[in-house]
């Protein structure tokens, strides 16, 4: 079977400065192993990319390595709304930290939310990292300042509430689910289960929540899968203070298409599409129609042995997947076959 090229809003590739987790290779190589053709890079590294120099040098770096198309987002920090303008152009959305998560670009109050929303006068969205109470702010100023926005990983019922409401009243409100939020909950992380490998940011949630976001997959509410792929090494995961974070590129397609195909929540194979390949596309603006991805249709069991990620862990090991991706093709190129990239180092676009 052939389908479109799948494309992710919400990666960490983590160069520069986090090179012992992922770098531009190996996190596009695990992109191609899982199906996507584009992504969108995550501003939270060490030296965040809050600057028009991070971000210039972000793209130089990229362009050398990756294997699969790249935009960028830009990160947001009570200061810098003045380098909007000339960042918007070259970027597909601005990222906004409101609450804990991995990094230095996390920010609070309302001083710093005014200048983001007032600042960014813009139709490529404002993403949101928020939970709870935040995400109903956010989407009050979405309304009050006529704001594109869109929520990340969003993992709650009540959440999902907000968003139906945002959408009943025409307000310009998208959000993403990730995999490690329809596939786990509180539960599996337990320290004599996944332990700190279930430790993300927003955390697991409970079996209510998950199905919620399921219905919302089904019935439109929600508007795209994203993995946040987020890894990190075995090493820190292990050690006295695990970050948060887990892979995701290589095991979304599967784990969700098995799903689909026993029919969980009536989720269909074309909506399956529009989640993870047509809308992230149409929504931040990434290359639509130029490439095409081949799947087996036979069931496997997850395993860490055969990912490309550099982090090589993932929180789904042992579960249950379907449809292998056999074979990637980007612009008419074969860039991958069969466990094996085919495409050189650079031969990606840096997108915007
Ligand atoms: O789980 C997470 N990991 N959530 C975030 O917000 C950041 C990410 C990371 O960069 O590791
Ligand atoms: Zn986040
Ligand atoms: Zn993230």
């Amino acid at each position: 079977m052939k389908l479109p090229g799948l494309a992710d809003p919400h990666v960490h590739l983590r160069e520069p400065g986090s090179e012992d987790k992922e770098d531009f290779y190996t996190g596009t190589c695990a992109a191609l192993a899982g199906g996507y053709t584009a992504l969108l890079d995550m501003p939270n590294n060490p030296q965040p990319t809050s600057s028009l120099e991070a971000l210039e040098y972000k793209k130089q770096l990229a362009a050398a390595k990756i294997v699969c198309d790249v935009g960028f987002n830009f990160g947001a920090t009570p200061i810098n709304a003045p380098l909007y303008p000339q960042v918007e152009p070259q970027v597909a959305a601005l990222k906004v930290y409101l609450g804990e998560t991995h990094g230095p670009l996390v920010f609070g109050g309302l001083e710093g939310m005014l200048s983001v929303f007032q600042g960014w006068n813009s139709p490529r969205p404002i993403m949101i990292h928020a939970e709870g109470p935040i995400v109903a702010a956010t989407i009050g100023l979405a309304a009050l300042y006529d704001r594109r926005i869109h929520i990340c990983h969003l993992s709650k019922r009540d959440e999902l509430v907000l968003v139906r409401a945002a959408k009943e009243r025409g307000l310009k409100v998208t959000c993403e689910v990730a995999p490690h939020h329809l596939f786990l909950t509180s539960e599996d992380a337990a320290p004599d289960h996944l332990g700190p490998y279930g430790h993300m940011s927003p955390a697991l949630q409970s079996g209510a929540d998950l199905d919620a976001l399921w219905q919302g997959l089904a019935d439109g509410a929600v508007d795209m899968i994203a993995t946040d792929h987020a890894p990190h090494t075995r090493a820190e995961k292990e050690g006295p203070k695990p970050p948060f974070g887990v892979p995701g590129l290589e095991t979304a397609f599967p784990l969700l298409y098995r799903a689909v195909k026993q029919g969980r929540a009536g989720v269909t194979l074309d909506r399956l599409v529009d989640l993870m390949a047509l809308v992230p596309r149409r929504v931040f603006g990434l290359p639509l129609g130029d490439s095409e991805i081949e799947i087996d249709d036979s069931e496997f069991v997850i395993s860490s042995e055969n990912l490309l990620t550099k982090c090589g862990w993932t929180p789904f090991e042992g579960q249950l997947g379907r449809g292998r991706v056999r074979r990637v093709w980007l612009r008419g190129q074969l860039v991958f076959e069969d466990g094996r990239v085919l495409a050189p180092p650079g031969s990606g676009r840096v997108l915007f």
